[in-house]
């Protein structure tokens, strides 16, 4: 165990715990982030684009790196996955429904959340750790592309942009506390 971290007594359930509420919470995520893009293209169809696809494929995968950790530690989905499939739907949907313009903006700020969330993740783990560190810095750096392709295609630009971003946020933090703790 690295230094700079609290030491643990064997057997003491809090040694594990955060990595599997890590895992757990990045699941939720990434089931949110598939769930969003699907909601968009639903209702921007053709006009979606490839940006848009290319965007989802990666969360795809993203989804399938933290289900594959999941079976690997026994790791249990958050109870409110169901709710994540619905609501990261209807954000996508709901986004797209304002254009392609207030699509990029949902991006655009789920991303810059989930950077931070990331970022915060990737640093609070050891070299203990490094396998699932990798994992998390390899979907980081999408969501970071991720972003900057939603503010290249006119995030800022989109009708009402300040209120849905910051709307978006805070929905979006909450459903990080959240799927961290049930
Ligand atoms: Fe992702
Ligand atoms: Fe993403």
């Amino acid at each position: 165990m690295s230094e700079h971290r609290p030491p643990f007594l064997p057997g003491d359930p809090g040694a594990r715990a955060p990595v599997e509420r890590f895992i757990r919470v990045d699941h939720a995520g990434e089931l949110g982030a598939v769930r969003i893009y699907a909601g968009q293209l639903a209702v921007l169809g053709r006009r979606g684009g490839e940006t848009v696809r290319h965007m989802a494929e990666q969360e795809r995968r993203h989804l399938a790196m933290f289900e594959k950790l999941m079976t690997e530690r026994r790791v249990r989905p958050t109870l409110l996955a169901p709710l994540w499939h619905v609501a990261g739907f209807a954000l996508g949907a709901g986004s797209a429904l304002l254009g392609e313009k207030g699509a990029m903006a949902a991006t655009a700020a789920v991303e810059d959340v989930i950077d931070d969330h990331y970022a915060k993740q990737a640093q609070a783990l050891g070299d203990d750790e490094a396998a699932l560190r990798d994992v998390i810095e390899e979907a980081r750096a999408d969501e970071i592309e991720h972003r900057d392709i939603a503010l290249e295609h006119g995030a800022a630009e989109a009708p009402a942009q300040a209120l849905i971003g910051g709307v978006i946020r805070r929905s979006a933090r909450l459903a990080i506390w959240l799927s961290e703790r049930v």
